[in-house]
């Protein structure tokens, strides 16, 4: 990157010097003892001291990334679905992909799936530029998409089977991968129905089953359990744990910060294209704050009158909370806070069913962080 350094007349001289096994502070003597500079030695030797390094520097942004992406953007017409995305994904970990509809999600997922040209920027996966070589990337990589892609004319093993003849694996590896994968996903006994006759639960698992077939060091999964219900959801989520206990690297996107929250050892958070917040769930969570003070009502029909009443007791104006229906107060003062909505409602004569003090949850970070400028397209 930086020129200059690498045409310094000291740079070859001291790769030399580091190979035939001199130690820093000996180069250091004999250069000074020529008659260098120790600042322009120094500057040398602390960045980069030999031509390895160099290429190192250039290609790999961070060490452990299996992932690399950097100034990411992809627009169109006027709309700019990626703009100006960077970010790295530590090999066997679960990066989880956050955002409004219409952020930019499944514009990632296919950029770094091969599947879309992006405008300008960089994706590196498992070590091979994405751009430049698309095929020897897909050898690599797993995807189950936002919208299943088997083929509803094909019973469910016939589509494992057909994924692994893609694949080119040999036939007994594609027969004892196809039993296998119907074994983990629990589709034995459908296994010789056509998919169309499947469950939107078993279509979703059958995907993913399809996916492993290739058995990817990575696997991106576009909200793998949108339309699941929730006994289906913790089944898929074992599943996604097993691989991750296996060594598989992980990039899902979701609407369900509980499936982040649950599954990703690191969140990202995008809207209108663009990265607004990253972090594990609890630094994510530490951001917005103290906590949230939550309060149930006896009586629901006096909500608003609540709402009003306790305006301007927390960090934060009252609200009622789309998610659980209740009031909810974001404090930075817990304990002062609550004392104080309680002597409120009393004197109002407002009567509590319950009230507590929580940690935010991923929902009202996510809220919080998108409020200014929410996604409202499609
Ligand atoms: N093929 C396309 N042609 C035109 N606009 C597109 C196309 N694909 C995506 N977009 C636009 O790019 C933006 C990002 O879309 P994208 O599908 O990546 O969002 P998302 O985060 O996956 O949303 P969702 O949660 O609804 O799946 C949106 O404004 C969308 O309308
Ligand atoms: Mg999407």
């Amino acid at each position: 990157m930086n020129q200059t350094k690498e045409d310094h007349p000291l740079t070859k001289y001291i790769a030399e010097a580091s190979k035939q096994g001199l130690s820093k502070a000996q180069i250091i003597k004999t250069l000074t003892d020529e008659g260098w500079r120790i600042n322009d030695i120094l500057d040398v030797i602390l960045e980069r001291i030999l031509p390895e390094d160099v290429k190192v520097q250039e290609v790999a942004p961070a060490q452990d990334a299996i992932i690399s992406v950097r100034s990411i953007r992809k627009s169109y017409g006027k709309v700019a679905a990626l703009d100006n995305i960077s970010l790295d994904v530590p090999r066997g970990s679960v990066l989880g992909l956050l955002g409004p509809n219409g952020a930019g999600k499944t514009t990632l997922v296919r950029v770094l799936t091969t599947l879309l040209k992006p405008d300008s920027g960089t994706a590196i996966v498992s070590g091979i530029n994405v751009a430049e070589n698309p095929s020897l990337v897909r050898n690599h990589i797993g995807l189950a998409g936002q919208y299943a892609a088997i083929d509803e004319n094909l019973t469910g093993k016939e589509n494992l089977e057909l994924v692994g003849k893609l694949y080119h694996l040999a036939p007994e590896v594609i027969v004892a991968r196809t039993q296998d994968l119907l074994e983990r996903f629990s589709l034995v006994d459908a296994a010789n129905r056509t998919a169309k006759t499947y469950s939107g639960g078993m279509r979703r698992r059958l995907d993913l089953a399809a996916s492993l077939v290739g058995e990817p060091e990575i696997l991106f999964l576009d909200e793998p359990t949108t339309g699941l219900d929730p006994r289906s959801r913790s089944e898929l989520w074992e599943v996604i744990e097993g691989l991750v206990k296996d060594g598989t690297t992980v990039l899902l996107t979701t609407q369900y910060l509980e499936e982040a929250d649950y599954l990703a050892d690191n969140i990202i958070m995008i809207d209108h294209g663009k990265v607004i917040a990253q972090g594990t769930a609890r630094e994510l969570k530490a951001q917005i704050g103290g906590g949230v003070v939550e309060l149930h009502l006896s009586d629901k029909r006096r909500m608003t009158e609540a709402t009003q009443l306790l305006q301007g007791v927390g960090a934060e104006p009252a609200h009622v909370d789309e998610v659980s229906g209740h009031i909810t107060i974001p404090v930075e003062d817990g304990a002062k806070t609550l004392v104080e909505a309680v002597r409120l409602l009393y004197t109002a004569g407002l009567e509590l069913a319950d009230i507590e003090l929580r940690k935010p949850t991923l929902d009202e970070v996510f809220l919080k962080l998108t409020e200014k400028g929410a996604s409202n397209d499609k």
